[in-house]
């Protein structure tokens, strides 16, 4: 094996985001809105995914070719059927020098008090849970399903006794529907343990109906935090990092980590396609270079049909990963901000995962 690929703009490989599914039990109106995602809608149909053999031998040679994290996404991807088989297969591989990968998974967490501990029993390391509002009828409405706040809240808890930590919650912030939530959300998981993270409403997809009006910067999340407590800016943990890190501040102004820390992620007024090191592979095999892209390399061909070597299939993933030039927010931020999401053929974000 040569050496490991740099993309056109010098950015190596290191994440790779894995969709398990296209289905999921909430409706969030910025993901899946009701009236596109009804009951006529075609999801894949079984033989299309991506078996857990096919996804596992993909990621092998993909950890050969430089990714250290992998995360499972969806859709939600506890509603694929025997998933913690599926995590005791990546959980085992291990990068070249012998160091076990990076793995974890983002959820919406309804399933997540019954499946806490077997997934840590499996092998994974970590989760991400999406939390849009504690208050119940904000949060509700908000997953347009109707589901309660308190069962999400248990799920986080239930990962967090099971080890599943550090835990990170998102909550996507759209102007109007819950900012009113920040200050609440950060007072419930400030010195918890848990890392709150605050994500601007993204121009995702073709059917959010995205406007800009809705988005809140996230330069205005941090001054409401700071009317509350003192907040200290914090370097970033490692490179090519979706969120800025903003921790709690003692007395004397440094930051105390018993009080922990949020995050940032502005991938709208402040993009960080510079070191986008991810790569998303859909469920039916499909890899994509960018949240944003309009098109995908089919590899499923390569690994079911045509049976292709690993070799050929590594030098398959070394060419796409060389020929990328992807830098999707930070070519739309340099253009004024308008209120459509411009020429539609995006894929959506239930297809190839947050
Ligand atoms: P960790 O911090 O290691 O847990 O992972 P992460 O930063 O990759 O976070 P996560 O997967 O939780 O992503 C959080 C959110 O950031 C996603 O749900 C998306 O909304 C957004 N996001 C993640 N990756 C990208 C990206 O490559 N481009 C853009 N524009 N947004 C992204
Ligand atoms: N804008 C920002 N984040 C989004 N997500 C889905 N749609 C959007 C959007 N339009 C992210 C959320 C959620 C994850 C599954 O996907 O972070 O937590
Ligand atoms: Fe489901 Fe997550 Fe999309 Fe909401 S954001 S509809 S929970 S996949
Ligand atoms: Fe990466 Fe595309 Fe997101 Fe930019 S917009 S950070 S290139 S996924």
């Amino acid at each position: 094996l040569g050496e490991l690929p740099l993309d056109q703009l010098q950015r190596p490989l290191h994440d790779l985001r894995i969709s398990v599914t296209d289905r999921c039990n909430f409706r969030c109106s910025y993901c899946m809105p009701k009236e596109v995602f009804d009951k006529d809608y075609t999801y894949l149909p079984h033989s299309a995914l991506l078996s857990f053999e096919e996804i596992t031998r993909t990621a092998r040679l993909f950890v050969e070719r430089g990714v250290r994290k992998i995360r499972l996404t969806g859709g939600e991807p506890l509603l694929r059927k025997n998933i913690e088989i599926l995590v005791a297969q990546l959980a085992a591989l291990k990068t070249p020098d012998g160091q076990p990968l990076d793995l974890t998974l983002t959820t919406n967490g309804s399933l997540l008090a019954r499946k806490a501990r077997s997934l840590k029993d499996a092998g994974l390391q970590r989760v991400t849970v999406s939390l849009d509002g504690l208050d119940d009828a904000v949060f509700r409405r908000m997953n347009d399903v109707d589901f309660p706040v308190a069962d999400v809240l248990a799920g986080i808890e239930a990962a967090q006794q099971a080890g599943l930590g550090p835990i990170k919650v998102n909550m996507v912030v759209k102007r109007g529907t819950n900012d009113h939530e920040i200050i609440p959300m950060a007072r419930h998981f400030r010195g918890s343990g848990v890392v709150l993270r605050f994500i601007e409403y993204m121009d995702v997809g073709a059917t959010n109906g995205w406007r800009m009006d809705e988005v809140l910067p996230s330069a205005q999340v941090i001054e409401r935090l700071k009317t509350e407590w003192p907040m200290v800016a914090l370097s970033p943990s490692s490179p090519g990092e979706t969120a800025e890190r903003w921790g709690y501040a003692n007395a004397q102004g440094r930051h105390d980590p018993a009080l922990g820390e949020v995050g940032v992620i502005s991938s709208v007024t402040q993009a960080f396609c510079g070191d986008c090191n991810r790569a998303r592979l859909s469920t039916e095999g499909r890899l994509y270079l960018c949240l944003f892209a309009s098109q995908g390399y089919d590899l499923r061909p390569l690994l079911r049909e045509q049976n292709a070597s690993d070799e050929h299939i590594t030098a398959t993933l070394d060419a796409i990963w060389r020929g990328r030039k992807d830098q999707y927010s930070r070519l739309r931020s340099l253009q004024p901000p308008d209120t459509d999401s411009g020429p539609v053929k995006r894929v959506e974000m239930s297809y190839i995962g947050g």
